[in-house]
């Protein structure tokens, strides 16, 4: 087992390690000679993917994060829109799908029962379902209309980290895909993302090369009863993965939240000595989320929060109320979940085992849940 993790103290470090090559290889082959998107797995005609008129994305754990951080992405360049809902949910409650509705299913197994049940469901209804599924021949994909592999790679700590960036990329990719075909206003950015896109595996390298800082907070915070983590927009769904992380591997209490809901009631929550997480959006970016992010930032430390803030390289603005900064490379706004997270993976994983907890088995999970 030893050599099966290549020097890496676990599974979940040889993995997370291993997220620049899952990145690059999930996004392999996938383009032609002009630079063009090209799925060739894609068995959902061309005429129907211009036919959809609603993207309904499923999923349970991680996976349903990392739709979460696609539909901001999607809605963007496709101008459809894009509902994510927790496979178990969707299953059960009479939802409105119809033959124009693309159902996306994503995940790492391609086991899930929830997820399977709920692609059951939404094929009954009509609606043409998309895989997207690291494990090749798996029920999912084989259930589905079309697939979208991951080339993640075999995930085998039951907290999922590389399968989660391979997804990320897979939806980015579909949703660059559905803005090519559908020609509309923003095709002409689908390049231009595809480009920075094959930046962020050299990126994401970067950031696990400057992580010693992180790694030593996690040890020395060992005893810590609760951490917070804000995030606004892509950063959102980013914080609440941050916070699944720490609940998993270190059984620590966390939450994520919506940095704009903070003063609708988690702000309540902080108090002298609280650690909080803060997923900085660029300051490049528009709609001054920025700003705001840096007033909340701003607003828990008031009252006492140790606040440990993930910012993009140069943001300066961000330093007067960190504890601590963790700098993260440049990119675009939606492509940065894929570079913010990779702190708080390696800060859960860090503490986990300054705990001296099984990061690859944490208790009570399972990687795959195969029942409903
Ligand atoms: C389990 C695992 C999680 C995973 C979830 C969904 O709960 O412990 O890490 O995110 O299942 O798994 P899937 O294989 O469908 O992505």
């Amino acid at each position: 087992a030893a050599a099966e993790k290549g020097g890496f103290p676990s599974f979940m470090a040889k993995e997370i390690h291993d997220q620049p090559q899952a990145i690059a290889d999930t996004l392999l082959g996938r383009t032609d000679a002009e630079g063009r998107l090209q799925l060739d797995e894609m068995k959902i005609s061309e005429a129907e993917l211009r036919s959809v008129d609603k993207i309904v994305v499923i999923a349970c754990g991680t996976a349903a994060y990392a739709g979460q951080v696609a539909k901001y992405a999607i809605e963007h360049w496709c101008r459809i829109p894009v509902e994510v809902e927790l496979a178990h949910e969707f299953r059960y409650r009479d939802p409105v799908v119809s033959d124009r509705t693309l159902v996306v299913a994503i995940s790492q197994s391609g086991e899930t029962m929830d997820t399977i049940m709920a692609v059951r469901h939404a094929r009954e209804q009509g609606a043409k379902v998309l895989a997207i599924c690291n494990t090749n021949g798996s029920t999912i994909p084989r259930e589905s209309d079309a697939v979208l592999y991951t080339h993640a790679g075999p995930e085998i700590a039951v907290a999922s980290t590389k399968a989660f960036l391979a997804q990320i990329t897979a939806c980015y990719l579909l949703g660059l895909y559905l803005a090519q075909l559908r020609g509309n206003k923003f095709a002409d950015e689908v390049a231009e993302v595809l480009a920075q896109l094959h930046e962020i595996p050299a990126q994401v390298r970067e950031v696990l090369d400057g992580l010693e800082q992180v790694r030593e907070i996690a040890r020395y915070m060992a005893d810590t009863r609760s951490v917070l983590f804000l995030g606004r927009h892509v950063g959102y769904p980013v914080a609440m993965e941050g916070a699944l992380k720490l609940k998993e591997l270190a059984y620590i209490h966390a939450e994520g939240f919506a940095a704009g809901e903070l003063k609708h009631g988690p702000i309540a929550l902080v108090e002298p000595g609280q650690p909080v997480f803060v997923v900085v959006p660029s300051p490049r970016g528009r709609d001054s989320l920025h700003s705001k992010v840096v007033s909340n930032i701003q607003e828990v430390r008031a009252r006492g929060a140790r606040t440990l803030v993930i910012a993009e390289r140069g943001d300066t603005a961000v330093e007067p109320f960190a504890d601590v900064v963790i700098r993260i490379p440049q990119t675009s706004t939606l492509l940065s979940p894929l570079l913010a997270v990779v702190p708080l993976q390696v800060f859960a994983c860090e503490l986990a085992t300054a705990k001296g907890l099984d990061v690859d088995q944490p208790r009570n999970l399972a990687k795959s849940v195969t029942v409903e």
